[in-house]
Parts: structure tokens; C-alpha cells; sequence
């Protein structure tokens, strides 16, 4: 489907409907005249499909306790093994209400407390708050700075894995904030040096769908034919993908059984929700129906990108803007160009712009921004003309 197309079809004003990313803007800004290009979520309407099927289980007009949605496995399954030929077996799975309670809930049934987990950072903030929170002990692998983009240090990661006996690892794949998509030999070494270290492995890949560069997505799953599976957990939900996130349902994949009763036995104990309804309903109809929608949704990815990234290197070489292979978050480092003190301040009251914050994720995020791609051309071209205007000055 081609931008134009998507954005005429689908765009929609989102003002007063109670959404953090335009009603929360003065909660967490402070101010509600900015521009919001923060919260993970977009501008979009679903595809048709969704909003036919969750129309028509509405209609019915009982709600009651309901098991999964019939046909629900074998959709994801579809869309995995068509799209990216990971494997997965319905018994493989188990639902829940949103990655991040499953990131939760697995810290739990994977490790002890005070026991080490780690991330690669900086990363999405949540990770180092369910680890936190949880009462583990955060242990950090810079990721390094190479030409436009990151990579892993994979001697950083193996001295602390043994140094601090790390137990668990939470990947994010692909990769936000910093755009990456993961190589299969990325991934391979990744989770060698996981396995070798008796390290269990968490693979957050619920941007697995926002492809928008050369390279192909493989799931953690997939690597060696599967060699890694038994050795962890991979979380995903059509949330990102197709604009659900408030319908909260996500999956697990646990291929390893004893995992995957530890997992049940944890479930049977907290005795919590096995994922939702209306979610799942309209993840199905997503999966089943959502493919040239979501065409329409990678093409203006990309071309948001390209504008934001050609006009505002052309601007000043100082700033710059990562490689995005895939999500549809754009990571910019201006510290160049803003003094990374000055940084919350201009942004908000020069610029008018609600961004995701680098230093929210971590080290090695100070004097960085995210900026959400998943939104109109229009937006995009005047964020980057406010952005523009106050580097200049
Ligand atoms: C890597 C990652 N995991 C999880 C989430 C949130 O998932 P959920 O809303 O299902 O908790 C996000 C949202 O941006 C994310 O970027």
C-alpha cells in the first residue's frame, strides 16, 4: 500500500481518548502544546479486519470468562512460519496481558532474588525496571558505538556473565532504542556464550514485524535450527505491530517443558489472567488479515526516516542519526549540537516536542532523543523544521 494511500485511510486524531502519548502530555511534560512523539504506540487506526471483529464479538454482548480465542494459535503460528519461518508449536504457548508483565513474570519463575540479570544497554526502560523491581540485581553490557549503528560487546557481556554470575538475559530483538536488527551470527554468539555460562535467555521480539532495512529479522527461535530453544523464553504480542497495546494480550513461547511448568506452577500461584479476549480477537483478525496494512505501515516508516534523516544531517553533520533497521523508533544523538543539560529543556519549550528522552534508557543515552516514526508525514516534516530551527539558534 503506498504512504498516501495509508495515511488518508487510517490517520486519525487521537485527542481525548485518553491516551498517555496526546492526553497524558501534560502529566509527564508538563505542558499540552507539544507535538508528542514519545510513547510506542501510533497514529493509525487497525486494519478493517480488527475492527470488524471486535465489532462483531461486541454485538454478542456477553463478556464472560472465555478460553482462548479459537483459531488464535494457529494464526500467530501462520504469520511466524509464513513471514519469517520460525517454528512454533501451539503447545508452545502461553498468553498474558501485556511483554512487560511477562518480562515480570518470568524474573520470577527464572531466578531469585538478589540473583543477577542482564541487558544490553541503553535500552527500553521497562527491562531495567521489572529487574529492579523485582529485587534482582541489574547487571549492564554497554552496547558499543560503530558507524551509525551499535554492536554488542561480546567480551564485556562474557567477563560480567562470570564476574557477577549473571542468571538470565533480556534481549531485545531487534532492538530498541538503537534501531538494530540482529545478525544470525550476532544471535549465535549471543546465545553460545548464554548457553556455556548456564545464562537463561529472554528474547523480546514484539518489534519483530517493523523490518524497514536491509536486513532480514531472525528470531531467536530459528538460530541452529533451534539449537538454543530449550535454553530460553521468546515474548512477542501484535501490539506494536498493529496499534494494540491497550487491549493487552501478548504470547510466550516456551519450548523447553520443564520451563515450562515452572512457568504454569508460577501462573497457578499469582492465579493471573492467561492473556485477554477482546486482544485476542483482534490479534487474530491482524494475523490473519492484517498483511497489506501492515505494507502501508513499513512504507511510511521508511519514508519518515529518509526525510528526517536527510534533512537533519543536511542541517549539521554533528548530529547523528542511527541506521534503523527496525522499529519505528528513530535514535539520535544531538549532544553535538545541545548541550545534554540543556537538552529536556529545549526540546520542551523551544522546540514544543514530546520525545522519549536518551537518558531514560540508560547509559549511554545522555544527549540522545527517540523520536516515534509512526506518524504522519506532516508530523515528521514539523518536528524536524522545530528541530532544525532550535539547533540553529
Ligand atoms: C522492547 C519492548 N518490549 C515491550 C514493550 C511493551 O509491551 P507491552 O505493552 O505488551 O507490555 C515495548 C513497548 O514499546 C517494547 O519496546
Amino acid at each position: 500500500m503506498k504512504v498516501k494511500d495509508f495515511v488518508e485511510r487510517y490517520a486519525v486524531d487521537r485527542h481525548n481518548t485518553d491516551c498517555f502519548k496526546w492526553d497524558g502530555l501534560q502529566n509527564e511534560f508538563g505542558s499540552t502544546d507539544l507535538l508528542p512523539l514519545w510513547v510506542a504506540d501510533t497514529e493509525f487506526k487497525v486494519p478493517e479486519a480488527v475492527t470488524q471483529a471486535l465489532q462483531a464479538r461486541i454485538a454478542h454482548g456477553v463478556y464472560g470468562y472465555s478460553q482462548v480465542v479459537s483459531g488464535y494459535q494457529q494464526a500467530y503460528i501462520n504469520w511466524q512460519q509464513q513471514r519469517y519461518q520460525t517454528e512454533i508449536h501451539p503447545e508452545w504457548m502461553r498468553f498474558g496481558t501485556g511483554v512487560v508483565q511477562s518480562l515480570s513474570t518470568l524474573i520470577n519463575v527464572l531466578t531469585e532474588p538478589q540473583e543477577a540479570v542482564m541487558v544490553l544497554q541503553p535500552v527500553y526502560y521497562p527491562f531495567m525496571q521489572v529487574i529492579e523491581n523485582n529485587q534482582r540485581k541489574l547487571v549492564v553490557s554497554q552496547l558499543k558505538r560503530a558507524d551509525h549503528h551499535y554492536e554488542m560487546d561480546f567480551t564485556d557481556i562474557e567477563q560480567k556473565i562470570k564476574q557477577q554470575h549473571v542468571k538470565l538475559l533480556i534481549n531485545c530483538s531487534p532492538h530498541n532504542p538503537v534501531g538494530r536488527v540482529w545478525s544470525e551470527a550476532e544471535l549465535t554468539k549471543l546465545l553460545k556464550i548464554c548457553r556455556e555460562n548456564k545464562v537463561l535467555f529472554i528474547s523480546d521480539e514484539i518489534h519483530h514485524d517493523l523490518i524497514v532495512g536491509q536486513r532480514p529479522f531472525v528470531s531467536a527461535l530459528s538460530i541452529d535450527n533451534g539449537l538454543y530453544r530449550d535454553n530460553m523464553v521468546m515474548v512477542d504480542s501484535a501490539s506494536k505491530t498493529f496499534n494494540l497495546a491497550a487491549l493487552q494480550n501478548n504470547h510466550l513461547i516456551i519450548p523447553n517443558p520443564q520451563i515450562r511448568t515452572r512457568y504454569d506452577n508460577y501462573i497457578q500461584r499469582l492465579k493471573s489472567p492467561a492473556g485477554s479476549l477482546m486482544g485476542q480477537v483482534a490479534a487474530k483478525a491482524a494475523y490473519e488479515n492484517g498483511a497489506e496494512w501492515l505494507s502501508g505501515m513499513l512504507a511510511l516508516i521508511k519514508q519518515n526516516f529518509t526525510y528526517l534523516k536527510t534533512h537533519l544531517a543536511a542541517e549539521n553533520p554533528a548530529i547523528e542519526i542511527f541506521e534503523l533497521e527496525g522499529t519505528y523508533l528513530a535514535w539520535i544523538d544531538l549532544s553535538q549540537v545541545i548541550p545534554p543539560t540543556d537538552l529536556e529543556r529545549v526540546m520542551k519549550n523551544d522546540a514544543k516536542l514530546a520525545v522519549d528522552f536518551g537518558k531514560w534508557f540508560g547509559q549511554g543515552g545522555d544527549g540522545f532523543v527517540r523520536i516515534n516514526l509512526a506518524t504522519t508525514p506532516a508530523n515528521i516534516e514539523l518536528a524536524v523544521k522545530r528541530l532544525k530551527s532550535v539547533i540553529k539558534k
